[in-house]
């Protein structure tokens, strides 16, 4: 059975989008010079991982952090336990006639993200198969959707289109404020039952 989406899409700009550029273009180079990817991808062009822990201070951190900060700004209310978002982000890299194959991030994410780093004229959009919207590609441009949405991009007219392109799960983190093992199910200072939205044990 396939029932349609009708999810909300973030959408935002960079304020430093254009101080930003080059920095990703170059980090983008040296993750190439790396060798690339070694996974499984949906994408007919280059997929360049971005490795930790050696681009700690990357520019590509700037984009990830402000794509978290948009994420916590639409879903987080005040009371909100921490939560960790970050689970990989890769630049993609299109040439002429490259595409990526329409897909979807499930099971290893709640919401993905591109973010557009260099789009000369003919890049192609960014589709979503199933209600067919393509958003514009513009440089500075942040899209972040639920990653169950199917998604792709049509074959591309340009060489050089780059994406920073990353995927987020949710994770929780300690609270300096309470003891060590917080968030650990069975400690003696886990959460009471009814302070979360999930069914935990009796
Ligand atoms: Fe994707």
């Amino acid at each position: 059975m396939r029932i349609k989406e009708n999810c909300n899409i973030i959408v935002s700009h960079h304020p430093y989008a254009d101080s930003l550029k080059d920095k990703l273009l170059k980090e983008a180079e040296i993750h190439g010079d790396l060798g690339g990817n070694r996974y499984y991808t949906n994408i007919i062009g280059k997929k360049l991982e971005v490795a930790p822990p050696q681009f700690e201070d990357a520019p590509s951190k700037k984009i990830r952090d402000w794509a978290e900060g948009l994420v916590r700004a639409e879903y987080h209310y005040p009371n909100s336990e921490k939560r960790s978002y970050d689970t990989g982000m890769w630049f993609s890299h299109y040439d002429k006639e490259d595409y990526a194959k329409v897909h979807h991030h499930l099971p290893f994410a709640i919401f993905s993200w591109v973010y557009f780093v260099n789009c000369p004229r003919g890049s192609s959009p960014l589709l979503f198969k199933s209600s067919g919207r393509r958003i514009k590609p513009e440089e500075g441009k942040i899209v972040i959707f639920p990653s169950v949405m199917r998604h792709g991009v049509p074959k591309n007219n340009c060489e050089k289109r780059i994406t920073l392109v990353g995927n987020m799960s949710s994770r929780r983190v300690a609270d300096p404020n309470l003891p060590e093992d917080n968030f650990m199910p069975g400690s003696a200072s886990y959460p009471k039952r009814g302070h979360y939205t999930v069914n935990l044990p009796l």
